[in-house]
């Protein structure tokens, strides 16, 4: 998505061999006029699959979630990565180990938002080693719900995310693929060389 990939090239910043930080539009300030962009071009890609549900995870998956369940018209459900005095029965939860930060985290929905009868499309900010759209599906496999796609902001195809998915079958889209960071620069798989 040419929009996404501008933004990233004049806001985002690298930091180190594998870390790309945006938190000038996804992170921390959100942009929701780009957001929006998000939700309609996650829209395109997967129109053709009946969604029922879009799930995510806390936090930073939420914006781009929520504009896409907008188009779908559909509701927008992310797991909790903390349990609260609300959120503590009847729970479907997943252990998700994230190597950036190196902590595991328990990820929980409640069980009244999934069930046989949802088809269910993952979006995510960055899909990395793919831990917690794994963390997700595991839920989705629990709750008896259909999982049919995965839908990724950024994708770093340099990390064992991509790979993951792919063996296990999963429809994955990815708005702004990586290819690798050169000099503190961003480089995309659709770039030429
Ligand atoms: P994974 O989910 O693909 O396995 O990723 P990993 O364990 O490596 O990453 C853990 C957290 O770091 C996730 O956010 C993920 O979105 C984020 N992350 C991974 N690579 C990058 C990157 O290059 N840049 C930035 N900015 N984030 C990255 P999280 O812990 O769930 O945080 P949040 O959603 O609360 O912001």
């Amino acid at each position: 998505m040419q929009q996404l990939e501008d933004k990233i090239r004049t806001e985002g910043q690298v930091l180190g061999d594998d870390v790309l930080k945006v938190d000038n539009f996804l992170n921390h300030q959100i942009d929701p006029e780009l957001m929006y962009a998000m939700g309609k071009e996650f829209y395109r890609l997967f129109q053709s699959k009946k969604i029922t549900k879009i799930l995510t995870v806390e936090s930073s998956g939420i914006a781009p979630a929520v504009m896409a369940g907008l188009i779908f018209k559909v509701p927008v459900v992310f797991a909790r990565k903390h349990k609260s005095l609300t959120l503590k029965d009847n729970l479907y939860t997943a252990t998700v180990y994230s190597f950036t930060k190196k902590v595991s985290n328990e990820i929980s929905i409640s069980k009244k938002f999934l069930d046989e009868d949802d088809h269910v499309l993952i979006i995510d900010d960055f899909l990395a080693n793919g831990q917690a759209v794994e963390g997700l599906m595991e839920i989705i496999t629990a709750a008896n719900a259909t999982l049919e796609g995965v839908g990724i902001v950024i994708e770093k195809t340099f990390q064992k995310g991509r790979q993951l998915l792919d063996a296990k079958g999963v429809h994955v889209e990815s708005l702004a693929r990586i290819k690798t960071f050169k000099d503190g620069q961003v480089v995309f798989v659709d770039d030429q060389d």
